[in-house]
């Protein structure tokens, strides 16, 4: 059992780093832990923690932080917003840019890759024959590197990608050798560019997004964090940029003048 003083440092330092918020999941952070703690030697938690604190290696930090995130996604999920992109979105991004060619499009918890990589097949699809002439490529992020590694392997089962229409599955993703994983083609591969970053951190891009998927991450914030983390995704918008969240989350625009097209889109007006 970790003792209360133990969890509660782990809890805030969870918090303090990462936003995420574990005050009241004890049991969820304990059934994650403990197996790992014995799988690695760990004989209890306070030689671990102390190790954890020494911060040596940061390889403690890193499983730490794949151990207590929650990378649940899947393709096709939420899909209304890939039928807006689709219908509302591109049409509309294609007329402002149809000199510069250039898309902005920033996948901020992207997971192991489903939600990416669903939206440069959409791009692929929509923009067709004309697709090599515009710049499409998605910056994608996450803050767990298990995750972010199985994303750039783009390898999924028969199961996971059953949902996919057959056309995108004909067309993005090949069998593999043992018959019953695929991966995604190299083309939308090359569509996607995935990185490490930590959504508390300042904003180190220096484009400003045409669209940002910030979508079922912000469920594990509290109300401040949620609140600083608005303010840095509306700076990041450019004027007339849609901001997509997951349908069970919710936005306060009391502090970001968001405009609400539907419960989980919203637009930077200009
Ligand atoms: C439940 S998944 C959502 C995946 C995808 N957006 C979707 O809607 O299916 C939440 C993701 O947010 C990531 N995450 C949590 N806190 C983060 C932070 N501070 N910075 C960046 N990513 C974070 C987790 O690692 C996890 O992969």
């Amino acid at each position: 059992m970790m003792q209360e003083k133990d969890f509660l440092w782990l809890a805030s330092y969870m918090k303090d780093t990462y936003g995420i918020d574990l005050h009241k999941k004890k049991e969820i952070v304990e059934g994650r832990l403990e197996p790992y703690l014995h799988r690695n030697g760990y004989v209890n938690y306070q030689v671990w923690m102390e190790e954890l604190k020494k911060k040596t290696s940061g390889r403690l930090e890193k499983e730490l932080v794949d151990l207590l995130t929650t990378n649940h996604t899947f393709f096709m999920r939420e899909f209304l917003h890939f039928d807006y992109m689709r219908q509302v979105v591109l049409p509309y991004l294609k007329r402002k840019e149809e000199k510069r060619r250039d898309l902005a499009i920033w996948c901020a918890a992207a997971s192991t890759g489903q939600e990416p990589y669903m939206i440069a097949m959409l791009l692929r699809e929509y923009f067709g024959l004309d697709y090599d002439a515009w710049d499409t490529q998605v910056l994608a992020t996450d803050i767990s590197e298990e995750a972010l590694r199985k994303a750039v392997k783009g390898e999924y089962s028969r199961e996971q990608i059953q949902e996919l229409p057959d056309q995108w599955r004909r067309r993005f993703l090949k069998k593999m050798p043992d018959g019953e994983h695929f991966v995604v083609t190299d083309d939308i591969k090359s569509q996607v560019i995935f990185r490490k970053f930590n959504l508390m951190e300042a904003f180190p891009f220096r484009r400003k997004m045409h669209v940002i998927f910030l979508r079922n991450v912000m469920i594990y914030f509290d109300a401040k964090t949620k609140r600083e983390l608005l303010e840095k995704i509306y700076e990041q918008l450019l004027p007339g940029g849609y901001l997509f969240i997951g349908r069970t989350e919710s936005l306060e625009r009391n502090y970001v003048p968001l405009e609400i097209i539907q419960p989980s889109i919203f637009r930077k007006p200009g």
